[in-house]
């Protein structure tokens, strides 16, 4: 099946999520995507076939192996890595901290990371906080609030000899905005810079490939992407043996493993494979796991960018109402607000009629401060691959009847 000739079944799609049984129209998946049954086997699967700690010796054994390693090739498929450089913990915001901490070991006084206020809040303070421990200084870079972009030159502006890292996401999960991810990481690397990516957003609406985003660490959380309640990062091999956080005496210091503090969480480790291989049914049989991630995320975003379409021209009807997500590229979640009520009054309203839309500033606290919103933020309605031009109906139902309740 060519990219082409792919149909989006979304029907079929549906029927693999039980939770939409329940009959709720879903667009909270930038918080967190429904699951589908594979998924849920994969990790019922796992816990109860035998399993022990990792080793080659015995079944249980070698299942505790398998998963992993199975684990670290399916995320690295579906972001373009080495598996080799695929590193698990409990979230993204966990991994976050640890890798700032470790990349912030060698900076001192004079030494420079930048921010953006753009980025989730777990791509901005442990960056704060890391270069406060070490007396280090923190540059941001700031968001356009009229278009809603950060572009190349508010990057270059606080880019300096001394820049060690920059912290940017692959896209907001406020507002949607997608920036020039390659244009900024080609900035950073100019400088000297590594750059840390947060994908946790990107990954779920569009594919992705690291080399071309220019993201020497790249992190993301399978439980955007249709997966279970984890996080990851894929890096370099090679970029991992320069870092040592700390870690137990006996535990190993090979890499990946150095990062990887206590136990995997196996089962949620067999649910991320099974949430890729899901991923990458949707892109038809042809070619390898990346090929087919590669055409099954095109079909996703094809599919959600045409429902955004259709939300955006309903909201463009509803008076009084702003829509925050403007940036030229985008993911299909948008930032309403209304001039005369608060976001979450319309969300109560959606909600009683079973659309789930929820409002405040998602963690993006700096987004939200910068577009003027403060820390309420505005109504979120995001897109998934299970939504469907009815969801969509429902929505811009609920939404007319909302606003023009007096
Ligand atoms: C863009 C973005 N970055 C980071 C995070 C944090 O991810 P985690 O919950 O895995 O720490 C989120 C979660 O909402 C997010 O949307």
């Amino acid at each position: 099946m060519t990219s082409t000739s792919t149909a989006y079944d979304v029907a079929a799609v549906r029927a693999d999520f039980p939770a939409l049984r329940a009959g709720a129209a879903h667009f909270d998946g930038p918080g967190g995507s429904q699951v589908p049954r594979q998924v849920a086997h994969a990790v019922a699967a796992t816990l109860t076939a035998p399993i022990a700690n990792r080793g080659r010796l015995t079944e249980a054994e070698r299942n505790a192996d398998d998963v992993v390693l199975a684990a670290r090739a399916a995320v690295a498929d579906l972001a373009g890595g080495d598996p080799g450089g695929v590193v698990f913990g409990r979230s993204m915001t966990q991994l976050t901290y640890d890798l700032s901490r470790a990349l912030a070991a060698g900076w001192g006084p004079g030494d420079e990371v930048v921010v953006t206020r753009l980025d989730h809040d777990a791509n901005v303070r442990p960056w704060v906080q890391a270069a406060a421990a070490r007396g280090a200084t923190v540059r941001w870079a700031d968001l356009d609030p009229a278009t809603g972009e950060l572009t190349p030159e508010a990057l270059a502006a606080v880019l300096s000899d001394r820049t060690r890292v920059v912290a940017v996401t692959g896209a907001s999960n406020l507002i949607g905005t997608r920036p020039d991810v390659p244009a900024l990481t080609a900035l950073a690397h100019e400088a000297g810079a590594l750059t840390y990516v947060d994908g946790v957003h990107l990954t779920a609406h569009a594919p992705v490939d690291v080399a071309a985003l220019g993201a020497d660490v790249f992190a993301c959380s399978p439980y955007k992407f249709l997966g279970p309640h984890l996080g990851c990062v894929v890096a370099a091999p090679s970029l991992l043996e320069t870092l040592h956080p700390d870690k137990l005496l006996p535990s190993t210091d090979a890499v990946p493993e150095r990062f990887e503090l206590g136990t995997l969480p196996y089962e949620l480790l067999a649910g991320t494979t099974a949430a890729v291989d899901y991923l990458a049914s949707l892109g038809g049989d042809d070619g390898d796991r990346r090929a087919r991630l590669l055409a099954g995320m095109a079909a996703v975003e094809a599919h959600e960018d045409r429902l955004r379409e259709r939300v955006e021209e309903g909201v463009a009807e509803l008076p009084g109402v702003t829509l925050w997500s403007r940036a030229r590229h985008r993911t299909p979640t948008l930032l309403l607000t209304w001039a005369d009520r608060p976001a979450a009054e319309v969300s109560r309203a959606l909600a009683g009629r079973g659309v789930n839309a929820p409002a405040g500033s998602f963690y993006a606290i700096e987004a939200s401060r910068a577009l003027g919103l403060g820390d309420a933020g505005g109504l979120r309605v995001g897109l998934a691959p299970y939504s469907d031009d009815d969801d969509v109906d429902r929505l811009l139902e609920g939404l007319h009847a909302a606003t023009s309740r007096a």
